[in-house]
């Protein structure tokens, strides 16, 4: 089938390419960007290490075609943070072991990152139901809770120091 040229604009940079009216999002940033941040997992909708933010909402990327998503705007984990700057959901992932192997944890900050903006003072319950659709393999919900909370506690305080 003939390729679609589309344009999306992804961690803040626009890009134009061709894809395959079969190709999924996350084939395309993986393969064709080199934004290898989010990972394939099942590729059937149910782990979310494909997650990201598509026009304000966490999508699973392995279940959006390409031509899909033609003209959305898309974060990455990438576009969170970075080794010289961590996103504030970074560093407590990292001071509350909130990962192990570290396979879910793109697509599980992402999707924190997303939940925080939703509800910026979640109780520990609804993380757990906001972060329902990502799994990890290592079970390491406790200390992904944790640091979801932390990260909200930061948040929020920087916030009322700025008002
Ligand atoms: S790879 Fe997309 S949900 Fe598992
Ligand atoms: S840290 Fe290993 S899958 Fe989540």
């Amino acid at each position: 089938m003939a390729k679609q040229h589309i344009k999306l604009t992804i961690n803040g940079e626009e890009r134009e390419l061709l894809a395959e009216p079969r190709e999924l999002l996350i084939h395309t940033l993986r393969e064709q960007l080199g934004i290898t941040g989010p990972h394939i997992g099942c590729e059937t909708s149910h782990c979310g290490a494909c997650t990201v933010d598509l026009d304000g909402k966490s999508v699973k990327s392995c279940t959006v075609f390409a031509v899909q998503a033609d003209g959305a705007e898309i974060t990455t984990i990438e576009g969170l943070g970075n080794p010289d700057g961590l996103h504030v959901l970074q560093e407590t992932f990292r001071e509350h072991h909130g990962l192990q192997c570290g396979f879910c944890t793109p697509g599980m900050i992402t999707r924190a990152w997303r939940l925080l903006q939703e509800n910026p003072n979640p109780t520990e319950e609804e993380i757990r139901y906001g972060i329902s659709g990502n799994l990890c393999r290592c079970t390491g919900y406790q200390n992904i809770v944790k640091a979801i909370m932390a990260a909200a506690a930061t948040l929020n305080a920087s916030k009322e120091a700025a008002e």
